[in-house]
């Protein structure tokens, strides 16, 4: 099964994706994580979008498509698993086609899309109190998602940081950004795939269950 998630930052798009992954038994595949991951490195990459990052902004199409491409290629990471989960791309109707045109070399395609609906007002304080861990990547929250130990993460015990754009101004940056260049995939994949709506404002383990319901995991 081959899905795409789509939501606003802080939707909660990370947090399902990585649920879906393991219970789909398919790759979760986040650009974010992919970026942050070439900024950790220091890579070619990662040294030309670590400014942008911190800024809320988006990363030129051709550096997120290099990345991404080379992941969905990766023959050991395709043989294991059935299928994957894109958090975090396509983010431009110019990104939506270049993932068709990668799609239609590799003979796969797009079988649903997770839309994660809520009211941009209650990202600001979400994304404030995330934490992510510094060496596995899982997600918390320090009101609803609390690690067992403070600032240690739960399945690594890695240090639980705060991401360098979750600032409140590069926070409504990104929902700005979210706005303009994201949201209008939203109505061509209406019109090209199934769509399962889901309200992002429920309590966590709500939304899994309605993601379970609508895609039948
Ligand atoms: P990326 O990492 O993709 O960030 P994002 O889309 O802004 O999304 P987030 O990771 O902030 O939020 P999320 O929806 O995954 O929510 P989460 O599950 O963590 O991208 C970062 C940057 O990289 C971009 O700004 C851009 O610069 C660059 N980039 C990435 N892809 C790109 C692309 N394709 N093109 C160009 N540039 C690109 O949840 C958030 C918090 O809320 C957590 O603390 C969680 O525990 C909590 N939470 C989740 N669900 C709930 C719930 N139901 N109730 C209560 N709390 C909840």
């Amino acid at each position: 099964m081959n899905l795409v998630i789509l939501g606003a930052p802080g939707s909660g798009k990370g947090t399902q994706a990585s649920w879906i992954a393991k219970r789909a038994k398919v790759r979760h595949i986040s650009t974010g994580d992919l970026l942050r991951e070439a900024v950790a490195k220091g890579t070619e990459i990662g040294k030309r979008t670590a400014g942008i990052m911190a800024a809320g902004k988006l990363v030129p199409d051709d550096l997120v498509l290099e990345l991404l491409s080379a992941k969905l290629a990766d023959k050991e990471e395709r043989a294991a698993s059935e299928g994957w989960i894109l958090d975090g791309y396509p983010r431009t109707l110019a990104q939506a086609e270049a993932l068709e045109a990668v799609l239609g070399r590799t003979g796969e395609k797009i079988d649903g899309v997770v839309y994660i609906e809520i009211d941009p007002e209650a990202i600001v304080n979400r994304l404030s109190n995330r934490r992510t861990c510094g060496s596995c990547k899982a997600v918390y929250h320090l009101v609803s998602k609390r690690p067992a130990v403070e600032g240690k993460c739960d399945a690594c015990g890695g240090a639980l940081i705060l991401r360098e754009d979750d600032k409140p101004d590069t926070i409504r940056r990104r929902l700005e950004v979210y706005k303009q260049e994201t949201l209008p995939i939203l109505a061509l994949y209406e019109k090209r795939y199934p769509v399962h709506r889901v309200d992002g404002s429920k309590p966590i383990d709500e939304v899994k269950s309605r993601i379970s319901g609508l895609i039948g995991i």
